[in-house]
């Protein structure tokens, strides 16, 4: 069974309370954290995101999946380890070399959190492979990261499924996680591809029935 994070992306401020106890009552897995740092992507939603995890922390223990779109890596994870997550993930994009990358998971694991490493969509799948042994979560954009709303770039399918048979031949434990214009109408070409959570923003968040769109995100 597939697990569901749902990106807070598209929340409003005046509507949050309302937005995100609905979105917990519907049975989500996570609280996808979408931090951007208006260098790595052209928004800036740090203040924002902020905002949210302190709301959070204080009425729900629903795990937080942290998305970090940022340059500043490092000081990102330290702004966001405060709020105890589940898991932080950033992109292996922003790393200058494997030095500073092995430097940001060993930084993220010695707090006790779970390590998570995404991809762009025209990244190779094959440059993430040196560090599988290392994470337990790849973050594939299946939209390029910067907005939520878009629509889904089918070319990432083919990456998913890429990444998975790798890590099944090579008996890795890591978790594949796809982000970015996931529906109720393309979840399943996403869950045969072998992602096993889902991030959902817009479309859970634009719905009338937040329960069903979820549980038609898990089931369907
Ligand atoms: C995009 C973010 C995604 C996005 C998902 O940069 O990383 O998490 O907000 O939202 P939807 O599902 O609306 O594409
Ligand atoms: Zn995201």
């Amino acid at each position: 069974m597939v697990e569901i994070s749902a990106s807070i992306l598209s929340v409003k401020n005046e509507d949050a309370i309302k937005t995100l106890y609905n979105l917990e009552t519907a049975g989500i897995d996570y609280f996808h954290i979408d931090v951007m740092d208006g260098k790595f992507v052209e928004e800036n939603t740090s203040d924002r995101m902020i905002e949210y995890c302190e709301y959070l922390n204080s009425i729900s223990n629903l795990l937080l999946d942290v998305h970090l779109m940022v340059d500043d890596v490092k000081s990102y994870i330290n702004s966001f380890l405060v709020f105890e997550p589940n898991i932080i993930t950033f992109h292996l994009e922003a790393g200058k070399n494997k030095e500073e990358i092995m430097e940001w998971i060993k930084i993220i694991k010695e707090n006790n959190t779970k390590v998570g490493i995404s991809i762009k969509p025209d990244t190779n799948v094959k440059e993430i492979y040196d560090y599988l042994p290392f994470i337990h979560m790849v973050l594939v954009m299946t939209v390029e990261p910067g907005k939520g709303g878009q629509k889904l770039l089918p070319k990432t399918i083919e990456k998913i499924k890429k990444l998975s048979e790798y890590i099944q031949k090579n008996n890795l434990e890591v978790d594949i996680e796809a982000d970015g214009g996931i529906n109720t109408e393309n979840v399943n070409l996403v869950k045969e591809a072998g992602a096993n959570i889902i991030v959902s923003g817009t479309a859970i968040t634009a719905s009338n029935n937040f329960t069903e769109t979820v549980k038609n995100l898990r089931t369907k």
